[in-house]
């Protein structure tokens, strides 16, 4: 609150009328710049309304490197009626002023986009009144043709299973600044408020779109792009490798030790007998397995190995052929919860168990290539007798490494849950 100040009494005791007036006339003079406020003559012939200070345009949107001219303008008034220009906060970008009209140049590059920066015109008579500008950098392709401008910030994520992203949309150029969000494609879900969900796992790598529309106009929108990954992780001999020649190759008269002429593939030293470490395509393993006629395993009858299986064994074979075990499993513990046969299940009976158990001569005529197949021996307790060795059942898979705990945990909990076609 600007007050008065009232000369001390004593200076103007004893002075005549005259010399009051004069004393108020020079409080209004002293006034500019300063904190008085002027007071209204007993006539009430003129008053001050305050200074008002705005600037045109109030928001704008521009590109890196891009500049955009304001221009300031002051009501209310006594004397002066210019301002000065000032760049809040330590945000970027430069100023070139000339007089109330300033050129602001926005930086060459931004980190993050969008960067708002906040330009200030403040009045020189009444420093106490400014007014602000608040432009917009963005990276995102400016649309000149509306005035309504919306960005949206990220427009581009990389996001793994179960990760949440939120997202942000900033209007400007209209009071209603709300938007509607959408997931135009693509896996996972998008709250109302703008928050993407992965979805909780996933099988291999896909992109989602999401998508942000002005309410103020619907023909203005943004979209961002979710790249969901899955770990690019190397493949590893205990986990990935062995079960999958295991299952396909070792069976009695096969690959096993009592095999007679035909390598052992039960071991690792077995199977490097048909390996040229760093080169898949000339080792033998990689060449039976993807060839045709008579050199292909497995032989006929017997159902071909998936492309990705294939994968596998080239880009382990191409890593060096090592003998090695996956890193330990760092996400904690093991999670049966809302275990699916899609998800998990079929994937991995497909590594473990199809080599003996699809075809046309099943081994103890059992096929677990199709659901039903599987679904026929969850329920008779088969496969979890099989999978824990569990009498009158015998151990599965029947050469090579049981399955690991977990691995028999959640096959148990989707049994426990009705064994499913989910
Ligand atoms: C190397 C070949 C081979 C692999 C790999 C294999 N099985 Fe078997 N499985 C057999 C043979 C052979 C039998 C028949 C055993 C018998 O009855 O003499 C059998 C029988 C079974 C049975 C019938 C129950 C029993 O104890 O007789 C189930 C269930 C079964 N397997 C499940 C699996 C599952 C699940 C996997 C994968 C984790 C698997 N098997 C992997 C060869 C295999």
């Amino acid at each position: 609150m600007r007050r008065l100040r009232i000369a001390p009494k004593s200076l103007w005791r004893g002075y005549g009328h005259s010399a009051f007036l004069l004393l108020i006339a020079v409080a209004a003079f002293r006034s500019a710049g300063c904190d008085y406020r002027i007071l209204a003559p007993a006539n009430g012939s003129s008053s001050s309304a305050g200074i008002q200070v705005s600037i045109s345009p109030k928001t704008a949107t521009i590109a890196p490197a891009g500049s955009i001219t304001l221009t300031a303008s002051v009501t209310g008034f006594q004397h002066d009626s210019t301002v000065q220009w000032s760049i809040v906060g330590g945000t970027p970008g430069t100023l070139t002023t000339n007089g109330n009209t300033t050129l602001y140049v926005a930086p060459q590059t931004i980190a993050v986009s969008p960067v708002l920066v906040s330009v200030r015109a403040r009045s020189n008579e009444d420093t106490t009144r400014y007014a602000d500008a608040v432009i917009t950098i963005t990276k995102q392709p400016i649309d000149t043709t509306h005035k309504v401008a919306l960005v949206l910030s990220p427009l581009s994520i990389t996001l793994q299973a179960g990760q949440t992203q939120q997202f942000t949309a900033t209007v400007t150029g209209n009071a209603n600044t709300g938007v509607t969000w959408k997931l135009v494609s693509g896996l996972g879900s998008l709250s109302a408020t703008g928050q993407y969900s992965a979805p909780s796992s996933l099988s291999q790598g896909s992109t989602a779109i999401v998508k942000a529309t002005a309410l103020a106009d619907t023909t203005v929108s943004a979209q961002a792009t979710v790249t969901l990954s899955v770990p690019d992780t190397m493949p590893c001999f205990t986990r990935d490798i062995q079960p999958i020649i295991n299952s396909n190759c070792t069976m009695a008269g096969c690959h096993t030790s009592g095999g007679g002429e035909v390598r052992d593939l039960t071991t690792y030293a077995g199977i490097m007998g048909y390996v040229r470490s760093g080169n898949a395509s000339s080792s033998r393993l990689y060449s039976v397995l993807s060839g045709s006629g008579e050199n292909k395993m497995p032989p006929s009858g017997r159902t071909p190995l998936t492309s990705t299986q294939m994968n596998l064994i080239a880009r382990w074979i191409n890593d060096g052929a090592l003998n090695n075990a996956c890193p330990p499993d760092t996400s904690g513990g093991c999670d049966t919860t809302a275990v699916t046969y899609s998800g998990f299940v079929s994937g991995v009976i497909s590594t473990n168990c199809l080599g003996c158990h699809s075809g046309s001569n099943p081994s103890g005529s059992i096929n677990l290539s199709t659901y039903s197949g599987v679904q026929t021996v969850a329920k008779n307790g088969q496969l979890v007798g099989g999978l824990t060795g569990t009498p009158p059942n015998f151990l599965m898979p029947v050469t090579g490494t049981p399955l690991d705990a977990c691995t028999i945990a959640k096959i148990r909990a989707w049994v426990n849950h009705g064994a499913q076609n989910n």
